[in-house]
């Protein structure tokens, strides 16, 4: 999708990335490591059907600062790609907590510091949103996983168009991104899953109980 529309993105060249470092790249690690799950509750059911029969090598990008740890089997060998250096404390500290030896790199699912066809699986929660461009994103996921291996998600997603919520996200969303590290409340992830080139898509729409990022996705998707 290229349409300069509130899903869409600009092309960015990866060499131009660097650590997101800064006061509001702090305050935003601090704020992820004080909540457990940033939707609570209502991800959990999601977190623990998807999440805990995932074995092998296993790729998270933006991990935040850790909160699926816990869902993980014992025998998962994780890798996590974060680009805010802040995270990285509060994640290695969750680890320890759960007992598990991690590989912790720095950098953006745009440009993957991870090699072609080496991961049984990779996982995103709540990371699509915030991503500068989706289908370079999607593209380096495909890349990094073995052929058969599975691309795991729960995320935010746009309310229908048209509809009170959807003008509502799309109005607050300049705000939202700059509070949010770059969130995007109205970004229509699943279209971008759908043109993305796997062999197979399984996923569910369903709303939670919050204000303004009340829909979701959950599934997965099949290289
Ligand atoms: C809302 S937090 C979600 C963190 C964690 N996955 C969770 O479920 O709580 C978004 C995470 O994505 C990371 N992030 C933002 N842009 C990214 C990108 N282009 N590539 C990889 N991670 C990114 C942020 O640094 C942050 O850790």
């Amino acid at each position: 999708m290229t349409a300069n529309s509130p899903n869409s993105h600009h092309p960015i060249d990866p060499a131009l990335l660097h650590p997101k470092r800064g006061l509001r790249a702090r305050l935003f690690a601090r704020m992820m490591a004080q909540v457990d799950d940033v939707h609570g509750d209502f991800i959990i059911p999601y977190k623990r059907r998807l999440l805990g029969d995932l074995h092998g090598d296993l790729l998270e990008i933006g991990p935040g600062a850790g909160p699926n740890f816990a869902y993980y089997a014992a025998d998962v060998h994780w890798t996590g790609v974060e680009p805010n250096p802040y995270m990285h404390p509060y994640l290695r500290a969750n680890a320890a907590t759960q007992g598990r030896t991690i590989d912790l790199r720095t950098g953006y699912t745009e440009a993957l510091p991870v090699e072609d066809e080496s991961m049984d699986v990779v996982v995103s929660t709540l990371v699509l949103c915030s991503v500068y461009d989706l289908d370079v994103s999607l593209a380096e996921v495909r890349r990094v996983l073995r052929p058969g291996g599975k691309f795991v998600f729960i995320e935010h997603v746009a309310a229908t168009t048209g509809s009170g919520l959807r003008r509502v996200q799309n109005w607050l969303q300049p705000l939202w991104s700059f509070a949010a590290d770059g969130c995007h409340p109205n970004r229509e992830i699943w279209r971008y899953l759908e043109e993305a080139g796997f062999a197979r898509l399984e996923l569910e729409h369903f709303n939670i109980d919050v204000p303004v990022v009340k829909p979701h996705i959950a599934g997965y998707a099949v290289k």
